[in-house]
């Protein structure tokens, strides 16, 4: 009767364990953003380091959603940034908070 318990909390703690992970801060970034940004050094686009020291998260939320729009507003003449249509409203919040993460990190 316990062992079937235990393997029955087991289960459910994976399972749970492995829902969070697909909607993870840090898997978002590496499937969308890792081609152009870095956390701590400047790649094609500023280092997440950068952007968290000067922006909020309503910002980096708009830029994701919406870069053509928002790069102009942060003073940006080009913008080269795609806009992600696929990511949800929680995935575009849990990748601003994970930038923001970064905020006192040490440039590269
Ligand atoms: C194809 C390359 C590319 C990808 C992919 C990309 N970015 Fe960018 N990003 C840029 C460039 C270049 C800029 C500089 C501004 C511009 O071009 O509009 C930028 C700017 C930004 C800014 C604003 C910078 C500032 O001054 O505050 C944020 C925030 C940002 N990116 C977040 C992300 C996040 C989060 C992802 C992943 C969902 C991502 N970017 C994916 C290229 C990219």
């Amino acid at each position: 009767m316990r062992g079937v318990t235990l393997s029955v909390l087991l289960f459910i703690a994976l399972f749970a364990s492995e829902n969070n992970s697909t909607l993870s801060g840090e898997k978002l970034f590496k499937s969308y953003c890792w081609g152009c940004h870095h956390p701590t050094a400047e790649a094609f686009g500023p280092s997440f380091a950068t952007i968290a020291s000067k922006r909020s998260e309503a910002e980096i939320m708009a830029m994701i959603a919406t870069p053509a729009k928002t790069s102009k507003q942060l003073g940006y003449k080009r913008n080269s940034m795609p806009s992600f249509s696929d990511l949800s409203i929680d995935e575009i919040k849990t990748l601003a908070q994970y930038v923001l993460q970064f905020k006192d990190a040490k440039e590269n």
